[in-house]
């Protein structure tokens, strides 16, 4: 049986989060806005501002842009799926934006990828399970050893 290193709850390394959406999530964006600030996160939010339909890539780029420059120290991005999110996301370089409906893909995108930005999709998973979900991503602490070769891997020589 495998073990993994259990995390110190006690850790909070992300204490600003950049967070965005499109009109398919406009309404889960809202509630966790409000559950992240209950729990003492900063979040600046980035949009959209409606049920309106939009852009979702350009939500993607406001949220991404304030990782990339030090203003969060992790984003969320919700839209249908959380898909385009995360596709528009990991083409910012330093963004390591990872789409999870499962609360195992959460754990592990921090421990071993040391993702940057979680994305979600509203129209897959209930609102319960996003805040279940942001809880475990912003809680869990990257591993780095042998994982930070591997996620160096990632940006260009
Ligand atoms: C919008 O209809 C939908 O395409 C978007 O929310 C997202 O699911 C894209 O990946």
């Amino acid at each position: 049986m495998r073990t993994f290193p259990l995390v110190n709850r006690e850790i909070i390394m992300f204490k600003t989060i950049a967070i965005g959406c499109d009109h398919a999530a406009f309404e889960y964006k809202e509630k966790l806005i409000k559950f992240l600030e209950g729990k003492g996160y900063k979040v600046l939010d980035m949009g959209t501002d409606s049920t309106e339909s939009c852009d979702y890539p350009v939500f993607a780029d406001k949220v991404c842009n304030k990782v990339t420059g030090k203003e969060a120290d992790c984003g969320i991005l919700i839209c249908g799926t959380g898909i385009g999110m995360s596709m528009a996301a990991n083409k910012h370089k330093g963004i390591r934006a990872a789409v999870v409906g499962d609360l195992t893909s959460c754990e592990f995108t921090r421990l071993h990828n040391d993702a940057n930005v979680l994305c979600m999709g509203a129209r897959i998973i209930a609102y319960a399970q996003c805040e279940v979900f942001a809880t475990k991503f912003l809680e869990t602490e990257f591993m780095g050893g042998k994982h930070k070769k591997r996620i160096d891997m990632f940006e260009p020589a």
